[in-house]
């Protein structure tokens, strides 16, 4: 058993309480190599914010687990490297079963999500309070979610929206004791969240019904990428073929971080970042054959991307 307090990471208890009562969210940056991670602790630190890590199940097969919390170790020690030691969770994203889960805590996770989202409710009740009663032994923060995101994604897959029910959040809550509530109004994961034609826009009206059934209780946004329309372009300008991708609008999740959304989810766009870079270096240089030719411009493109979201969109600047 390794316990994450042992690897200076936090949980994520009292960032969320900061955040709810400061009108700002943590930005939740996926990782899966170490350009990737290099570029959130950079930006973080810079911007003097919080961060929580993520890891999927995606990133646990392509990277491995173990290399995936030593480089979060890592980014522990490179943060204070660089001068400014900001909180750093390091957080299983949609852990599917109690076995995934209990693997990750006794490995140095300092928060997890138990997804039973698309299990009926009850079952999704059961699962969660298992996981919760498992890791708060060890004083690991858990995310449940109610309601189904649309979307298509390695290992996270449903065809079809289903809108958190405001009238359940209080019963979950209650029966589970989860710290934070993942939620569906209308964002999903991926590039490709609107058709086009039509009005993005996520249902506001459905995070405010929540917050009147649970003042002041965490609520995070999955599938919260906006698909900067200059990047697609960018991307498209140097060989690439990415048609009418579009994210959500960056003024609608600001808006959700001034209230009870203390947790966005952001990965596609980091990965459109690396993409524009790549490509860029691979059309203006096709001499170049040596990655890290590539691979740095592609961690500067991430790092300003992150610098912007955490400024610009969560609010969480100066807050660490
Ligand atoms: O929620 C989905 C995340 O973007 C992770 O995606 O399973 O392809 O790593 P992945
Ligand atoms: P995006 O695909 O919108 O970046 O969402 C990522 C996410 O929700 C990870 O859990
Ligand atoms: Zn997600």
């Amino acid at each position: 058993m390794v316990s994450y307090k042992d690897l200076g990471l936090v949980n994520s208890r009292e960032l969320f309480k900061k955040a709810v009562t400061g009108g700002y969210a943590i930005p939740a940056f996926n990782f899966n190599n170490m350009e990737q991670m290099q570029a959130i602790i950079q930006a973080c630190v810079e911007t003097k914010s919080p961060v929580i890590l993520q890891v999927s199940s995606g990133a646990r097969k392509y990277a491995n687990q173990t290399i995936l919390r030593y480089m979060a170790e890592g980014g522990v020690k490179y943060a204070a490297e660089l001068g400014y030691p900001i909180p750093i969770v390091l957080h299983l994203d949609h852990g599917d079963s109690f076995e995934l889960c209990k693997s990750c805590i006794e490995f140095g996770f300092s928060s997890v999500m138990i997804d039973g989202s698309k299990l009926p409710y009850d079952e999704n009740v059961r699962l969660t309070k298992q996981v919760v009663d498992y890791a708060h032994q060890y004083d690991v923060t858990v995310e449940g979610e109610l309601g189904v995101l649309a979307g298509v994604e390695d290992d996270v897959h449903s065809e079809t929206q289903q809108y958190t029910r405001p009238e359940e959040v209080q019963d979950f809550v209650g029966k589970t004791g989860v710290d934070s509530l993942a939620i569906a109004i209308g964002t999903s994961h991926g590039a490709y969240k609107f058709k086009p034609g039509q009005k993005p826009e996520i249902r506001l009206d459905i995070l405010h019904e929540i917050e009147k059934k649970l003042p002041g209780f965490p609520i995070v946004l999955h599938g919260s990428s906006s698909v900067p329309q200059d990047i697609v372009a960018e991307i498209n300008q140097y060989g690439g073929k990415l048609k009418a991708a579009i994210g959500i609008p960056e003024d609608q999740l600001r808006e959700a971080a001034k209230s009870a959304v203390c947790k966005i989810n952001i990965d596609s766009d980091s990965r459109l970042a690396m993409t524009a870079a790549i490509r860029k270096v691979f059309v203006e240089h096709p001499e170049e054959f040596d990655p890290r030719k590539y691979l740095g411009p592609a961690r500067d493109k991430m790092k300003e991307l992150y610098i912007h979201k955490v400024v610009n969109v969560l609010g969480s600047n100066d807050k660490a």
